[in-house]
């Protein structure tokens, strides 16, 4: 996210400005340290390996604030990073609070960071790398699942603006069930799937109704102030599962590209429209949701909805925005957008996709033009269908004071720094970095198992993914867990029945619900179940039609 400067800051670096060296003689890594980018960029690794990164700050020293998706083993869940010699490497790194969370941002001299009902900020000290340990608690909100990112942007006229992401996918009646309809009105909009304004110096606010800013956005997670346009900006992660919850309406091709990732601008009062409609970024049209009696093709509703500025495909995840002000890439970039895309988990088994960092070309407030892939090659050498087999997902950007893009990875906490070298790149270094290791080949599935593997492709890796790992945060693995190759009426249980479990499986939480199964056929229940009972290493026995048959007696289903 954005570089914030404060005076005091500023004066500082000026001071130190005399040992830094100047950005062309910063030698890049060797492949950029596994990324791909446009003719005569080049990126220095940061820091390799420090765990999943989320969201960065940059101070105006260059001094680097990570948050993490998981504690340091002592306890820490943002990181702060100083590079004291000018090589463009952190040498110098300490943590700092226990909060984990996403959003991070440094505005007014204070650092501020969320977790998923709260905005802190701690002072930060002329030349001190961390800030004080005290915090100040800005904004409460409101409890709840679902998407919990609370990214945060700031207009420098006194207004700081919190992504507040949906609890629902489509504020359906029943979480995340196929053929639900959906609530009508959305009550969840007074709470959720919103931008909220709040006072960014005022310690101790609510979150009420009367700061909402803009409604109808699912999940902005990316969002930021354009300074050169005046105006509040975001991408928003679309709903899924249009296919798994009406194939009668949605193919597994259309699942796979629709909806649209929409890139919008919201001014106070707008609506971009969820979860009554979605934008097709194909046919460039909004289409009724089907939970409010779409059918692929119906476009009431539609009126009411804001236009977006620009479609990317489906499931992309965008998870962060920049608005490009600095003198070092060349004219074109200035005052355009960079987003990242932490790639998709929801496209049925195909190959996944997005995991890139994007170019959008911008003239007054508006794209000039087509987005174009700046950096990539991310996912590693082949293509994945679990998102956790991608070697880097890129998830936070933030712009250092001398112009240079930083890139965070969720995977490993890797950070990219990429410089522009008018004259090209004469030199890399190649020293070691972490490696990761490309996944093992497909599993040979015997003709027992191809029954089974049919109806779980089908209904089941839309969540659980094809190799049964699971995505990360939000469905469990079904490898290597008691629950699958344990006791099976209890597993028979779970698929006719669902599950909603709030405790956590092998110490992490899912937001997802498991959906009840029950409209299945006993001999696809017992093929599926035998499947993921035998397959990815898992070792237990079969089931038979007749074990799910009596499980539904009992249960009455
Ligand atoms: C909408 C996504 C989704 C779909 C589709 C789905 N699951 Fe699940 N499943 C989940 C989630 C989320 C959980 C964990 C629920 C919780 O922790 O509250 C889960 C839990 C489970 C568990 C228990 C795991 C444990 O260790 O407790 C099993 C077994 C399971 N699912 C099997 C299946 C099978 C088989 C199918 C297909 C017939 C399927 N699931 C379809 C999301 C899904």
């Amino acid at each position: 996210m954005k570089t914030q400067f404060s005076l005091a800051l500023a004066a500082f670096a000026l001071l130190g400005a005399g040992c830094s060296k100047k950005n062309a003689d910063l030698i890049p890594d060797k492949n950029n340290g596994g990324i791909t980018l446009p003719e005569k960029f080049g990126a220095v690794v940061v820091v390799d390996t420090l765990g999943g990164g989320r969201h960065m700050a940059i101070n105006a020293n260059g001094d680097i604030y990570l948050h993490l998706s998981r504690l340091t083993r002592d306890g820490k869940a943002i990181v702060a990073l100083r590079d004291s010699t000018g090589d463009g490497h952190a040498d110098i790194i300490k943590g700092f609070s226990d909060v984990t969370g996403t959003g991070i941002e440094l505005h007014n001299g204070y650092l501020y960071y969320s977790d998923a009902t709260h905005i802190y900020r701690s002072k930060m000290a002329d030349g001190q790398l961390l800030p004080d340990e005290a915090r100040e608690t800005m904004v409460t909100m409101v409890e709840g699942g679902g998407h919990l990112a609370r990214t945060l942007t700031f207009d420098n006229k006194g207004g700081m603006y919190v992504n507040i992401g949906s609890l629902s996918n489509c504020c359906e009646m029943a979480l995340r069930m196929p053929h639900t309809p959906g609530d009508d009105p959305c009550k969840e909009l007074e709470t959720r799937a919103g931008i909220w304004k709040f006072d960014d110096n005022t310690p101790g606010q609510q979150q009420e109704l009367k700061y909402r800013y803009a409604t109808g956005i699912r999940n902005a997670v990316a969002i930021a102030w354009n300074f050169s346009a005046g105006k509040l900006y975001g991408l928003q992660h679309g709903r899924d599962d249009l296919h798994r919850f009406w194939p009668e309406f949605y193919s597994e091709d259309q699942n796979t590209e629709l909806p649209s990732e929409i890139f919008f601008e919201a001014s106070q009062g707008d609506d971009m429209g969820w979860p009554y409609v979605y934008y097709d970024h194909l046919q460039k049209k909004k289409f009724l949701n089907p939970e409010y009696g779409g059918d692929g093709k119906k476009t009431d509703r539609t009126e009411k909805a804001k236009d977006p500025l620009l479609g990317f495909p489906g499931h992309w995840a965008p998870n962060d925005l920049i608005f490009y002000t600095g003198n070092l890439f060349p004219e074109k970039y200035k005052n355009g957008a960079f987003a990242a895309f932490h790639g998709s988990w929801n496209r049925l088994g195909h190959d996944q996709q997005g995991f890139k960092v994007v170019f959008i070309p911008m003239k007054d407030g508006k794209p000039s033009g087509d987005y174009e892939v700046f950096a990539d090659g991310f996912v590693g050498p082949q293509p994945i269908t679990n998102p956790s087999d991608a070697f880097f997902r890129p998830c936070g950007l933030a712009e250092g004071p001398d112009g240079s893009l930083y890139i965070a990875d969720s995977q490993h906490g890797r950070i990219w720094r990429i410089l522009y070298y008018p004259d090209g790149i004469t030199k890399t270094n190649d020293r070691p970095l972490y490696q990761p290791e490309v996944r093992k080949e497909k599993e040979e599935v015997p003709d027992e198992l191809q029954a089974g593997r049919m109806v779980y492709n089908t209904y089941c890796a839309p969540c659980h993914q094809r190799d049964g790992k699971g995505a990360q945060g939000m469905n469990p693995p079904l490898v290597g867990v008691k629950m699958v190759t344990g006791n099976k009426a209890d597993l028979i249980n779970i698929i006719l029945k669902g599950y909603n479990k709030p405790d956590k499986i092998n110490g992490e939480s899912y937001q997802n619900v498991m959906p009840p199964h029950a409209w299945l056929s006993d001999q696809q229940i017992a093929d599926v179940l035998t499947y993921i009972r035998k397959s990815w290493g898992n070792k237990a026995d079969g089931l038979k039609p007749d074990d799910v048959a009596n499980a539904r007696k009992k249960a009455n289903l």
